[in-house]
C-alpha cells in the first residue's frame, strides 16, 4: 500500500531516490577523508618551496594543466613510460590539486631531472627549436616579469593558515629564493620538483 503512493507520485519517488544516492556517496566519500593514506603526506613528501609554489600557480594562470595531466595511473604502459605510479599522500599540498584529464601532451608528474634547466629554457620559449613537430604553444612573455616575494610570503602564510606546515624561517628563505627570478624560473623549478615521492625506508630487518 505504502510502496504504491510512492510509486504513483513522482515527486516523492524523485525526492526518496535523491536521499537513498546522497546517503550511499556519503558513505564512500567520507571514510577517505579520514584516511591516513589519502590524507597524510607520503615520505619525503613536504610543501612546495618558495619559487616552485610560484611557478605551479603559473602553470594554472597559463592553462599548462589543459594538456598536461600530472599523475601516472597503476598501468604498465604508464609506469614504464613515466615511472611510479601516482600515489594520493604525495598531492596533500596540491591546492588544488592539478592531476588533469587531458594529454595532449606528456604526463609532467615525473619529468623533474628528465631535462635540464637549459631544455626547458628553449623548450618553454619555443618548443620547436628543440621539438620540431611539437605542437605545444610557445610561453616567450614568461621572461619578461619577475616574481614577487611578497605574493608568494603571502600565499605560503595563507597555506599555513590552511594547515600546511610551513615554519618562520620558511617564510624567512623567500626573499633568498624568489628575488630577480623570472616567471620562467619559477616554472622551470616547478617542473624540476616533479618527481617520485622517496621511497618508503626499508623496514630494518630483526632476524637473526
Ligand atoms: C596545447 C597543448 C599544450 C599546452 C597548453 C602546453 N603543452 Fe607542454 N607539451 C605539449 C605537447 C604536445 C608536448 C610534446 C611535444 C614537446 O615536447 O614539445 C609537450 C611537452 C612538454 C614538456 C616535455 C615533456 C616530456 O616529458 O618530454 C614539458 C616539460 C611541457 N610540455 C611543459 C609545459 C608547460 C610548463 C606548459 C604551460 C606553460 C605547457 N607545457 C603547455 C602540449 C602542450
Amino acid at each position: 500500500m505504502k510502496h504504491e503512493t510512492i510509486e504513483k507520485n513522482v515527486g516523492l519517488m524523485a525526492i526518496l531516490i535523491v536521499i537513498v544516492i546522497a546517503v550511499g556517496g556519503l558513505v564512500e566519500i567520507i571514510p577517505l577523508m579520514f584516511q591516513a593514506q589519502t590524507v597524510q603526506a607520503a615520505p619525503g613528501v613536504k610543501p612546495y618551496p618558495p619559487l616552485q609554489l610560484a611557478g605551479r600557480d603559473i602553470f594554472i594562470r597559463e592553462g599548462c594543466v589543459g594538456c598536461h595531466s600530472q599523475m601516472v595511473r597503476t598501468l604498465a604502459s604508464e609506469v614504464q613510460r613515466y615511472g611510479p605510479y601516482s600515489v594520493a599522500g604525495e598531492s596533500v599540498y596540491d591546492r588544488p590539486f592539478l592531476w588533469g584529464s587531458k594529454r595532449t601532451g606528456p604526463d609532467l608528474a615525473r619529468v623533474g631531472g628528465r631535462y635540464s634547466d637549459d631544455w626547458h629554457r628553449v623548450h618553454l620559449i619555443n618548443p620547436r627549436n628543440v621539438v620540431p613537430e611539437s605542437n605545444m604553444p610557445g610561453y616567450p612573455w614568461l621572461t619578461e616579469s619577475l616574481v614577487d616575494p611578497a605574493v608568494v610570503e603571502k600565499k605560503m602564510r595563507t597555506l599555513a593558515w590552511m594547515g600546511h606546515p610551513y615554519t618562520e624561517a620558511d617564510f624567512a628563505s623567500v626573499k633568498d629564493a624568489v628575488v630577480g627570478k623570472t616567471e620562467l624560473d619559477a616554472v622551470i623549478a616547478f617542473l624540476q620538483g616533479r618527481v617520485a615521492p622517496a621511497a618508503e625506508p626499508a623496514k630494518e630487518d630483526k632476524s637473526p
